[in-house]
């Protein structure tokens, strides 16, 4: 960084920046005091440390300064003396001697150390979150981040895009998450809603002739929390007129392998695209880890007639799982158990052995269908063959999560493998009212082949929704939308929805339609999902410099809390806590 950046009125240079260079030189650093070494009665060795790194400071004399003070150090760019430079240090070939040390701050003792080799509860990191961000872990990933940000501005902008800002006080959204809710003072009994994302908004915005639209957007929604997931959380929202799913697609990669570039060093190749039911019938899921082989195997025609019962079933799949004959009988029964958590029936295994199939099931099988696992796959000796047999949904479900489960590396492990997956069905099954859900959302326009389909056979009808996937975590999702009134019509008719009803909940959108609405589509990614597995982290709180814990509190806020008695009577709203 060149230096007239880092001189303010109180400092020459960043501690990071001195070198030997400087040798010579009398310059002013001011930081942390991170750690603090005697030499005899009268001599201090003291390592300053600010955002950019750690310098030496050589104190004569008695100086009263502690961890963590903030200090104000004045002293003379010199080499170190042979034999004591540190070269894991940027500037362990110097040190500042002769110093003057201002104390601009005290500190107490803080209640870890802060030192990115010592494990800490992170109750206690989330808690001291201010000072937890000091260690060099968090720096990094914090500015790691705030480089994706900028690396994906950038290319939004060279690629036409206006940044919009929408409310965050905003209207129920049909997104599906439960929202957080905000009550009006102005308007008693009455509530705001905090977005899930800026959805309609932005179709509005086509409406509205923007053209291409983006926003680093914050999005809430009130869901349970896991490790990608958070109440608030940051996407980038993209949408685009007069655009296919394939432009779409572009522009979201062009920002993607750009933030990649700027994030790792190294741009990724164009991004594979496969179809969902591809993705499903091979990975067993819609967010396929393409960092490891083991695919699902299809052998439903070898069962198609089977005499055992386990596999009567519409579905088999399975999977070869290599050296995994191995397995303990009770690593096998955790399997099982998984299995049946997600709702199989059960889960075959066979130890593929020089002698055959070693399995409680293996003599009920008829010589083909032990051909047909035995030879699974290329599977040899000493390999293991799972297998689900159910209906087909359930079978490549279950499957894929065990796959995942035996074979995916930490989510931020490398190689990256990003993967677009396209036509997502139109609706996913039926709500208790026997009403058909939607896949994505009401407004994602139909596959154009499969229009004909709404009627008469919904549950086959392709949408124009697609996915990016990164290394099995599903990083962002979008959509064509629909912009005539008449398919829009028919999705609400299929969903179950009244003309009545879609007026209610989305009348400001249809009535916007009315006025000229532009063949549009759009995208939204999570930026705390990238950035965690740029940062080789699997979880998001580590990217994040304020996050919640699993159970939605704010450790050093305390948040939530409860609020006065006059403002919730300014709110006219009431507690009841009865049957809590
Ligand atoms: P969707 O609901 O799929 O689509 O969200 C897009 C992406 O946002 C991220 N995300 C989250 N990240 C952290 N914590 C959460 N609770 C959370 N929820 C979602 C994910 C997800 O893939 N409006 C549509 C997009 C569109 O159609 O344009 C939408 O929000 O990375």
């Amino acid at each position: 960084m060149p230096r007239e950046y880092e001189s303010t009125s109180l400092r020459d240079l960043l501690c990071g920046s001195i070198s030997e260079a400087h040798v010579g030189q009398r310059l002013s650093v001011c930081g942390w005091v991170a750690k603090r070494r005697e030499h005899g009665e009268h001599l201090a060795f003291l390592d300053i440390r600010d955002r950019s790194g750690v310098v030496q400071a050589v104190v004569e004399g008695s100086v009263d300064v502690k961890s963590e003070y903030v200090v104000r150090v004045t002293g003379t760019v010199t080499p170190r003396p042979e034999g004591t430079v540190n070269v894991k240090l940027s500037t362990g070939a110097v040190e500042l001697s002769d110093c003057e040390v201002e104390v601009l701050s005290l500190a107490d003792v803080p209640p870890f150390q802060l030192d990115d080799r010592v494990e800490i509860d992170e109750q206690v990191r989330l808690r001291y979150r201010y000072l937890d961000i000091r260690r060099d872990a968090m720096q990094e990933n914090l500015r790691l981040r705030a480089k994706v940000n900028t690396a994906l501005r950038r290319a939004m902008d060279a690629q036409g895009f206006c940044e919009v800002e929408t409310p965050l006080l905003w209207a129920p959204t049909p997104e599906g998450a439960r929202e957080f809710v905000v009550p009006s003072r102005l308007n008693p009994g009455e509530f705001y809603v905090l977005p899930q994302s800026p959805q309609i908004a932005k179709q509005l915005l086509m409406v509205g002739g923007f053209d291409r639209y983006y926003q680093i957007a914050r999005c809430l929604r009130d869901e349970d929390l896991r490790a990608d997931r958070q109440f608030e959380f940051t996407q980038l929202d993209i949408e685009a007129s007069f655009v296919s799913q394939d432009d779409v697609m572009g522009f979201v990669s062009e920002a993607v392998l750009d933030a990649a570039e700027v994030a790792t060093g190294v741009r990724p190749g164009e991004i594979e695209t496969m179809t969902w039911a591809h993705a499903l019938e091979n990975y067993g899921t819609d967010k396929p880890d393409l960092r490891f082989d083991m695919t699902l195997q299809d052998l439903s025609n070898v069962f198609a007639t089977t005499e055992v019962k386990a596999f009567a079933a519409p579905t088999v799949k399975a999977l070869r799982v290599a050296g995994g004959a191995s397995f303990s009988r009770s690593k096998l029964d955790e399997l099982t158990e998984q299995a049946k958590g997600l709702g199989a029936k059960g889960l075959a295994w066979f130890r593929v052995s020089e002698d055959g199939l070693d399995s409680p099931l293996a003599r009920f099988l008829s010589s083909d269908e032990t051909a047909a696992i035995a030879g699974l796959d290329g599977a040899g000796s000493g390999d293991l063959i799972l297998a689900v047999a159910d209906e087909h949904d359930v079978a490549c479900h279950v499957l894929g999560a065990i796959r995942v489960t035996l074979g995916s590396p930490p989510v931020g492990d490398g190689p990256y493998r990003y993967v677009w997956v396209t036509e997502f069905p139109m609706f996913e099954g039926v709500d208790e009212d026997g009403n058909l859900q939607a896949a994505h959302h009401p407004f994602t326009m139909p596959h154009p082949e499969d229009l004909a389909l709404i009627e008469t056979d919904p549950l086959n009808v392709r949408s124009q929704a697609y996915d990016l996937v990164l290394n099995g975590w599903e990083l962002g999702s979008g959509s064509v939308r629909i912009h005539r009134a008449d398919i829009q019509s028919r999705i609400f008719r299929a969903l179950g929805i009244s003309d009545e009803e879609a007026e209610i909940r989305f009348g400001f959108l249809l009535g916007a339609f009315r006025y000229g609405a532009p063949p549009h589509a759009g995208f939204a990614f999570g930026i705390d999902r990238l950035v965690a597995i740029f940062a080789g982290e699997d979880n998001i709180r580590e990217v994040i410099a304020f996050p919640k814990t699993q159970s939605g509190a704010d450790l050093m806020t305390g948040a939530p809390k409860s609020i006065t008695e006059r403002q919730l009577r300014d709110l006219r709203v009431r507690i009841d806590l009865k049957g809590k």
